[in-house]
């Protein structure tokens, strides 16, 4: 039975352009799902655009000096276009800042106007002088009141991931103008997502499939209690609040930019020449709805979105936001302010899509975060697609054009051999067509190569080389299994690489028409002609990975003027009590050895005055056991001792940790013994 699926990804913002970590977080994951479930012949359409409103717009603008119109034309144009050349193949991409849009998210905000569900309330809000202008959002900055990041924003702090209000701020500026704002009162509509919790616990606690890095922060959110919400904002840039009494003031952009996956799928209605259309996606219970979006999106589409939809009634709910986690680049957290970042029109200049949609596909951050490597890149692409994939797919075209004249031979009296190695498709399409539905694109990805892996195996182990002169029927058949199994990868892969496999299919013979539930059906009959074509994946040279890795560097240190310092989180606020309940005392290391089997632990005697201690210390790594002799530490005297490597320490010898993990004694001049507070 054909189901019908409306999937949307996060639209993202129009004020830079798109990279890798975009990507990794949510359009590949929507395009692979997408991609498959056409296959599978589900009604399915993929939503997105460009969300053009909201404080980044205008911030991005002011950098630049130049409006907030002109930032969303050039970045709403570039990256639908940078999407469509990697085959991003969305239905519809839309752009927030549409006629429709705003007559749909004004419409939106009046249905729950209407039926008294925002509470008007007073704000004390944070004003510039100056710019003359309310500050809302991140257009304050200041320190984080949770972690003591000094960095944060107004709405979130990117350290430790609180959300906040400009007022929680310690010590907030203007991002305008550093100014200390002032305080000043002014009128909003809130969303009283408190009185809702109960229907969201409830709803929530339904969703039994979702993932648990999703599920975790909606317990973590609801735990918390949620609290009145803001859906209104002092701005000039974004849709016009529809109220007689809101002068000056716009939608929210989070209110207004998840509207904009309905107002999108309108314009797609249209666009296809029925107007009513949409509504089928969006208001028919027997649509499933999936949110395609990265870990910080989390609480705007499993609460925020979700409570406006409920509320409204006429909406279907989500049935899944499968959100990934953080791509990291070479080890290294993503910036792109510090210019640590791929950006795919970058990247396409130089490579095909088809080769990044593989590798990034098999490193999705589904359950954690993850790393992209150039190194990576080139030994998958080389490994992978040239020497499995590509390697397959040449031998048993290459042996049937070279031995068979190209045409397919017929399979008779066909071995157990040969009889498993067709049977093999049916497994691993079952196994990957499980995997896309429960959105472990990784898995998918892999146990479709798993399939040309059988492939290679199933060649090998036939011998067609030997058996082309001792038995040509045993060499046609291996050529006809072989055919089958490039024709079944040739569907199998397309969701991953659609360039690569529509050229392959085409060599084949094959239309681009074929289903999933076809491929385990010996796509291609005997006696048709194929070809061997052109290699389908050169493999990557050292010298062209490297330079991409110097590039990243060069650019990281052209921005290392303004480096962005890490710091590590402040713990929560302990008491005095709990302090000196610690007993620090001063020590002078007497001796030292390595611990044989262990990489980092030192065994050290500490003369405490009163007493020699040991006490294992893991600096093996920074220190030679003769470097540390003589030295005067201060030891915590009062630990419960604890065994490791089979020898009891007794205590802890402090050591600062600089940002690169490397140690640094803590040293003291008083005489072994005495106290340290
Ligand atoms: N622009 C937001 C971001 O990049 C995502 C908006 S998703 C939507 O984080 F639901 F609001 F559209
Ligand atoms: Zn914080």
């Amino acid at each position: 039975m054909s189901r019908r699926i409306l999937v949307t990804s996060a639209l993202p913002y129009a004020n830079g352009p798109i990279h890798l970590g975009h990507l990794a977080g949510a359009y590949l994951p929507a395009d692979l799902y997408t991609r498959f479930q056409r296959l599978k012949g589900n009604d399915i359409i993929h939503i997105c655009g460009s969300d053009e409103h909201g404080v980044p717009i205008t911030i991005a603008a002011e950098k630049e000096g130049i409006t907030p119109q002109e930032v969303v034309d050039r970045y709403h144009t570039a990256n639908k276009k940078v999407f469509d050349r990697f085959g991003i193949s969305f239905d519809y991409y839309g752009r927030t800042s549409s006629e429709t849009h705003k007559k749909t998210s004004q419409d939106f905000f009046l249905n729950l106007h209407e039926k008294g569900l925002f509470r008007k309330k007073s704000q004390e809000q944070f004003y510039d002088e100056e710019a003359n202008m309310f500050l809302p959002d991140r257009y304050v900055k200041g320190t984080c009141p949770k972690c003591g990041y000094a960095e944060a924003y107004g709405d979130q702090c990117e350290k430790c991931g609180s959300s906040l209000s400009p007022t929680d701020l310690i010590d907030p500026v203007s991002a305008l103008t550093g100014n200390k704002p002032v305080v000043k009162s002014t009128d909003h509509w809130f969303i009283p997502l408190g009185e809702l919790q109960g229907d969201l616990q409830k709803w929530i606690d339904t969703r039994k499939d979702w993932k648990s890095n999703v599920v975790g922060q909606c317990k973590s959110w609801l735990d918390g209690g949620l609290a009145d919400r803001a859906v209104t904002r002092d701005l000039t840039w974004g849709v016009p609040v529809p109220l007689p009494d809101a002068d000056g003031k716009v939608l929210y952009v989070w209110f207004d930019a998840p509207i904009g996956y309905i107002s999108a799928t309108k314009e797609w209605a249209a666009e296809k020449g029925e107007p009513e259309l949409w509504k089928e996606y969006w208001q028919d219970e027997e649509t499933s709805l999936v949110h395609f979006i990265g870990k910080d999106n989390i609480v705007f589409h499993c609460i925020m979105f979700p409570a406006m939809l409920m509320q409204h009634g006429d909406y279907v709910l989500p049935e899944n936001v499968p959100a990934n986690e953080f791509l990291n680049l070479e080890g290294k957290k993503l910036s792109t302010s510090r210019g640590w970042a791929v950006w795919l029109d970058e990247y396409m200049e130089e490579f095909d899509s088809d080769l990044l949609r593989y590798v990034l596909g098999t490193t999705l951050p589904e359950t954690k975060d993850s790393d992209f490597s150039w190194k990576d890149f080139q030994n998958r692409v080389n490994g992978e697609l040239a020497d499995i994939l590509g390697n397959f797919v040449f031998r048993a075209l290459s042996f049937t054009e070279r031995f068979f004249d190209g045409a397919v031979p017929t399979l008779s009296n066909p071995s157990e051999k040969d009889i498993e190695a067709l049977e093999q498709i049916e497994i691993q399409k079952k196994k990957v067509e499980e995997a896309y539905n429960s959105y472990h694109f990784r898995e998918a990805i892999n146990e479709t190569m798993n399939l040309a892996r059988a492939g290679n195996r199933y060649f090998t182990e036939t011998e067609p080389w030997k058996t082309r002169k001792e038995n040509p029927e045993a060499c046609g058949n291996t050529l006809y299994v072989c055919t089958q199994i490039t024709a079944a990868l040739s569907v199998m892969f397309q969701p991953v690489l659609p360039a690569a496999m529509s050229k392959l299919r085409n060599q084949l013979g094959l239309p681009d028409t074929i289903s999933w539930d076809e491929v385990n059906k010996s796509l291609v009959p005997a006696d048709t002609v194929v070809s061997q074509g052109s290699i389908l994946f050169e493999k990557i040279e050292d010298d062209v990975v490297d330079k991409q890795v110097k590039k990243l560097e060069e650019r990281a240190a052209q921005n290392a003027g303004t480096p962005e310092k890490e710091y590590e989180p402040l713990k929560k606020e302990t008491t005095f009590d709990q302090f000196i309940s610690l007993d620090l005392r001063a020590g002078k290391i007497v001796s030292a050895e390595k611990i044989k089997k262990s990489k980092k632990l030192i065994k050290i005697s500490v003369d405490l005055g009163f007493e020699t201690r040991t006490i294992l210390s893991g600096i093996a790594e920074f220190f030679r056991p003769d470097e540390v002799v003589g030295k005067s530490v201060v030891v915590v005297a009062n630990l419960a001792p604890k065994k490791m490597m089979g020898i009891e320490s007794n205590g802890m010898i402090l050591m600062g940790e600089d940002s690169e993990g490397k140690l640094h004694f803590v040293e003291t001049d008083a005489e072994p013994g005495s106290t340290v507070n």
